[in-house]
């Protein structure tokens, strides 16, 4: 959702701030701006669309000067995509400038309160009203004001402040929305995430829920919105410019698809114990005996993560011997759910700051659930609200399509349930022989990459048509809802994911000539069932692209296109079926003409509810 990037240091600004934008320019974004404190005063510079719509802008206007500055991506919530929306906003009083990420749910009664007092709003945003009534409240300390705002404000924000009053001063501020400051050599960014930062410093200061951050070139000053002072932790980032660059590929969509042999051979790494046939994972250890007492497990998370959750509800049943559900966190937080002893939720996020996903947790904690997490970002928001967990580790995650965090999560939940299944009821050869397996899985993954050339030849064939079915059973049934996802989001292509057999019960009345249907149809226990399904489409003139096992050669008698995958177990399979979907739905998109890392309306995280 919106980026937020601050500079304050000796270079010019501008340029700093700019790159900032461009590195989180993936998080998504509709509209982007500019403020720097110059010698003639504060400069705002707004533009409708891209980073680069702004930095077209900023060169006709001979560019701005000054080395303490703002910037913003937009991802609109209160009003249109409009220049007049864009941060940064201004107050009319007292020379405050500020960018946000958030929502301020109080919004319309500080406004009323505001235009009482005889303030114009110029925008319909939210952040306008926060920008007005720092400068309402400012009697000559930033730092002061900010935090006698964010004393009257309900909702999520993180925020940076400037006044051309205290021209050396940036005052940042968060609850509910990640903001971090890197600490460099008298300079300092202030940004919504790493990537906008290491290009500079790989030390930073993450902030808490209610932490304010005076920040200047000497140094920074942190406290709670009740002005108590806190000590801040230094931290070592851990990213390298690498991670968050191009390299050979054309997207980061496509990057992170190949990308994951070697994504998840980090998430397996140092976690297996190969003697002994068990999983060791450092983070749930101390845990280990409530999780053996545990009598359910409720997996959530929302889009892909979700999906991820879905197979891990199946792999816990399965591996893990102990009932499990998956639910939409947005779902599950509002429907008064009962949480009895010894549940144990896991929320399931790239990103670690879903906001419904954050809730979701929240809620579960406050009924008494322990609470884990299955989480990519090291230091978000989740990872920091749950008791334990287990991190990804397939590294940044740049394109909106989640990919290689979605086959990291599913290799994390098949660890999780290894190592409760081997506490339970599973025994050490299974548990060795699955091992042995899931080790396999990135070379795996590495043949189905090899047949990129035939994946794309498919699509291209089907490319053009606007209705897509998506239809797996057992565990590749969420993997159809994945393939379905993937598609949308990217090429805007309608598609739906379901089970083989609901397809019967209403869906199949889409079916008319041509329609592909993409079956999941590994060689697994409902094999058969699923070639029944096939046959059903066919009847009805769709056509069928199947994702089948290798050697699998009565499946080219009843499917158009087939995309093999390797042999595994089915409770592995996901991990591979998968990825022929990824690379459809990548293809379908670059052949439609989409900006793959960039799909339109979409964020990377999405941080309100
Ligand atoms: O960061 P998270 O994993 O919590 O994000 C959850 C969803 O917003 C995310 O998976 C979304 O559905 C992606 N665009 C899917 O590609």
């Amino acid at each position: 959702m919106c980026g937020i990037v601050a500079y304050v240091g000796g270079k010019r600004a501008e340029p700093l701030l700019i790159e900032g934008l461009k590195r989180l320019e993936y998080r998504g974004y509709d509209s982007a701006g500019v403020a720097l404190l110059t010698d003639e005063g504060m400069k705002i510079v707004r533009a409708v669309g891209r980073v680069a719509n702004l930095e077209d802008k900023l060169e006709n206007l001979g560019g701005l000067q000054g080395t303490v500055g703002l910037a913003h991506t937009r991802w609109a919530t209160h009003g249109g995509v409009t220049e007049a929306n864009a941060h940064p906003h201004r107050d009319d009083r007292s020379g405050i400038c500020l960018v946000h990420n958030g929502i301020i749910e109080n919004y319309a009664a500080l406004r009323t309160y505001l235009e009482e007092k005889g303030h114009r709003f110029h925008s319909e945003t939210d952040t306008e009203v926060l920008a007005m009534l720092v400068g309402e409240l400012y009697e000559g300390d930033l730092e002061r004001a900010v935090q006698a705002a964010l004393r009257e404000v309900t909702g999520a924000y993180a925020i940076a402040v400037i006044c051309e009053r205290e021209p050396g001063t940036i005052v940042c501020a968060r609850k509910g929305s990640p903001l971090i400051v890197g600490v460099g050599n008298s300079e300092f960014i202030v940004a919504s995430d790493a990537s906008a930062i290491v290009a500079h410093t790989t030390q930073a200061v993450t902030l808490e829920d209610y932490n304010v951050c005076k920040v200047t070139r000497e140094g920074f000053r942190t406290s709670t919105i009740d002005d108590v002072e806190i000590t801040p932790k230094v931290m070592q980032l851990e990213l390298d410019l690498e991670q968050i660059e191009l390299g050979t590929f054309s997207h980061f969509m496509q990057k992170e698809i190949f990308e994951q042999p070697k994504a998840l051979r980090n998430t397996l790494r140092g976690r297996i114990d190969e003697y002994e046939g068990k999983v060791v994972l450092g983070g749930l250890t101390s845990f280990a005996k409530d999780l053996v007492k545990a009598h359910r497990v409720l997996l959530t998370g929302q889009g892909t993560a979700l999906h991820a959750a879905m197979i891990g509800r199946y792999l816990m049943e399965d591996l893990g011997k102990i009932p499990a559900t998956a639910e939409y966190a947005s779902e599950f937080r509002y429907r008064n759910p009962i949480i009895e002893d010894g549940t144990v939720v896991i929320a399931v996020s790239q990103s670690g700051e879903t906001a419904d996903t954050l809730a979701a947790l929240q809620e579960a904690k406050d009924r008494g659930a322990l609470a884990l997490g299955v989480v990519n970002v090291v230091g978000s928001t989740i990872s920091r609200e749950t008791d334990a967990g287990v991190y990804l580790r397939v590294g940044p995650e740049i394109g909106v399509a989640s990919t290689k965090a979605f086959t990291g999560q599913v290799t994390a939940l098949t660890l999780v349930s290894i190592f409760l299944g081997r506490r339970r009821l599973m025994s050490a050869e299974r548990s060795m022989m699955l091992l042995e397996e899931l080790k396999r899985v990135p070379e795996r993954i590495e043949r189905v990459l090899e047949q990129d050339r035939t994946i794309k030849r498919v699509t291209e064939r089907y490319v053009e048509r606007n209705n897509w079915l998506f239809l797996g059973r057992g565990y590749n049934y969420p993997v159809a809802m994945e393939g379905a996802l993937k598609l949308k989001e990217i090429s805007y292509i309608h598609a739906e994911g379901m089970p083989a057999a609901e397809m019967k019960h209403g869906p199949i009345a889409l079916i008319d000539e041509g329609m592909p249907a993409v079956f999941i149809a590994n060689r697994g226990p409902q094999y058969e069932k699923v070639m029944s399904n096939i046959a059903e489409v066919r009847a009805r003139g769709g056509h069928v692209i199947a994702v089948a096992t290798e050697g699998d050669e009565h499946i080219k008698t009843v499917a158009q296109d087939v995309l093999y995958v390797p042999d595994c177990p089915d409770c592995l399979s996901p991990m591979l079926t998968v990825v022929p979907l990824q690379l459809m739905a990548y293809h379908a998109a670059v052949l439609r003409g989409h900006d793959v890392d960039k799909p339109r309306n979409l964020a990377k995280s999405v941080t309100v509810e």
